[in-house]
């Protein structure tokens, strides 16, 4: 075995002594949106600090739990609060959850996160499901050895965001809000916000919005195969002036949206 294999199959028999399922779905909680796992019925919820391998976020607004459960007919795992990797993590520690939540039999992923908007015609509040996504992060969870057992070593990304589910999911939240937007995400390093001239060049550079994760876990999740879902909650407004906190409170008013197109994708996911 790997040290990979190894490392996921210590945090996989940890995660099933506590929850014994198959999880089907996979939900990563970004900052502002960790109410959202109050929908998960029969909860069996698993700090992280007791999970071999986990890093542990050190950023505000985020628990480090996984919540695992059902919600509709699915088993989901769902993470609460993500490492960064501007907390000192490395790409692969960034992405390794997601690893785990395939060994654990994942195969379909909704990523969220909290970003600043570029995109003129967005309001805060919004949500924007992701069409692709820019790394301007300089960093990614695949260098090193590949493992061939686990996925290519030069995975494709064409299709990023999984286009049908993408499909579902403008047609359950056009029917929850009329403020959603299809866009692309710019992830950047952080942690300091942008620069006017940096927000100037996400927008030219073709990004609707921009943020400091989400990218990481999408390329690990699309290397092992998994189709993913990216939503992204409007926090911020480019040149407006962003704080951590101001952050988290826009995005929590909107959680309940969230939640709702969460649970209704789920609910017509086969
Ligand atoms: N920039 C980068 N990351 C962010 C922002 C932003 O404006 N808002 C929330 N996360």
């Amino acid at each position: 075995m790997t040290d990979l294999q190894t490392r996921l199959a210590a945090s996989t028999a940890a995660i099933r002594s506590k929850w014994a399922a198959t999880p089907q779905v996979g939900i990563i909680l970004g900052s502002g949106l960790a109410e959202l796992a109050d929908a998960v019925s029969e909860p069996v919820v698993i700090e992280t600090k007791s999970l071999p391998h986990f890093a542990q976020s050190t950023a505000p607004g985020h628990i480090g739990r996984l919540v695992c459960g059902r919600i509709g007919q699915h088993s989901v795992v769902i993470q609460q609060g993500r490492a960064h990797a501007y907390e000192g993590y490395s790409f692969d520690e960034v992405a390794y959850p997601v690893r785990v939540m395939h060994a654990l039999g994942v195969r379909t992923l909704i990523l969220t996160n909290a970003a600043g908007a570029v995109n003129p015609d967005y309001r805060v509040g919004d949500v924007v499901l992701l069409s692709d996504h820019i790394n301007l992060m300089f960093g990614n969870p695949l260098t090193g050895p590949n493992d061939d057992a686990l996925g290519p070593r030069f995975p494709d990304m064409c299709d990023a965001y999984d286009v049908p589910l993408r499909k579902l999911a403008t047609d359950v939240a056009r029917s929850v809000t009329n403020r959603i937007h299809s866009g692309v995400y710019v992830a950047m390093l952080g942690p300091n916000y942008e620069t006017r001239a940096e927000y100037r060049m996400v927008r030219r550079l073709g990004g609707d919005v921009v943020g400091m994760s989400t990218v990481p876990e999408n390329i690990a999740a699309r290397y092992c195969g998994m189709r993913v879902l990216g939503l992204s909650i409007v926090s911020n407004l480019a040149d407006d002036v962003a704080n951590g906190h101001s952050v988290i409170a826009n995005v929590s008013h909107a959680e309940p949206v969230v939640r709702r197109i969460v649970t209704g994708v789920l609910e017509r996911l086969t």
